[in-house]
């Protein structure tokens, strides 16, 4: 079945000597706790590898991101076999600020997740509607078009190693969360459409994480959901006790 999952995803914050005191905070944390969830922290590139050698135990490691070649003559890039190099098992895709700021679409999307998969590790693709979408009424269909363009090349197997975050841009950093029925609606719509591609099976062990403000004093709820199976946390994932708290919501 399906994994609980929560990950954190620090974007463009921390010093080095910031990020690696806060690792090994949640590392204690993590590791002392009795979670009932998998627990990942996702990190700037300049921390990977001094990260991976101060965690330990239950606590999974990941970029944010990975260059959509695998290598060459691309600059200030960093591929997916660097990073799986750091001791790195996961790597956030399609976050909506790749999307929006960086000009990432299906086709360079689809590159980056064959070579997260070719190199052992386990996208966390990330989709999601704007505001207008969502006033329009064409959450729905965005999402869809998401996952079809990005994902739907994929075959079965590889299809199951993926986890999906639900990420409503209006609602990222934005103190404004989804309300748990808002997010369950959508996830269940995600869920199905998924089995209509690979099957009810497939879909029923896809963890789909939802993400934007989530924070202690809302994720008990959202996670109460049956189609809801855990989050993508920025903002709240930088203060250890924060973080702690949507782990322990499970
Ligand atoms: P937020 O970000 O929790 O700060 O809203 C979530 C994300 O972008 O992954």
């Amino acid at each position: 079945m399906r994994k609980n999952i929560v990950a954190g995803n620090w974007k463009m914050n921390t010093t080095l000597q910031e990020g690696v005191k806060l690792a090994e905070e949640v590392n204690a944390a993590v590791n002392a706790a009795d979670a009932k969830c998998d627990v990942i922290i996702c990190v700037p590139f300049t921390h990977l590898a001094p990260i991976n050698g101060v965690i330990s135990g239950k606590l999974g490691l990941g970029a944010e991101n990975c260059a959509d070649h695998k290598s060459g003559a691309y600059t200030g890039e960093v591929s997916a076999p660097m990073v799986a190099s750091t001791g790195a098992k996961y790597v956030i895709l399609g976050h909506s600020e790749r999307r929006q700021y960086y000009g990432e679409n299906a086709e360079i999307l689809r590159a980056k997740v064959a070579l997260a998969l070719e190199n052992g590790l386990t996208p966390i693709f990330c989709i999601g509607e704007v505001l207008s979408e969502r006033e329009a009424g064409k959450h729905f269909d965005v999402v869809k078009s998401q996952i079809e363009d990005g994902l739907f090349n994929l075959s079965a197997e590889d299809f199951s190693k993926l986890i999906l975050a639900y990420e409503p841009v209006w609602a990222i950093g934005t103190g404004k969360t989804a309300t748990a029925d808002q997010a369950e609606e959508i996830h269940a719509f995600i869920r199905s459409v998924i089995a209509g591609k690979y099957g009810q099976e497939v879909a029923d062990n896809t963890s789909i994480l939802y993400g934007g403000s989530c924070k202690p004093t809302n994720a008990a709820e959202l996670f109460a959901k049956p189609d809801v199976d855990g989050g993508l946390i920025g903002g709240a994932s930088l203060k250890c006790a924060d973080f702690m708290g949507i782990v322990n919501a499970f």
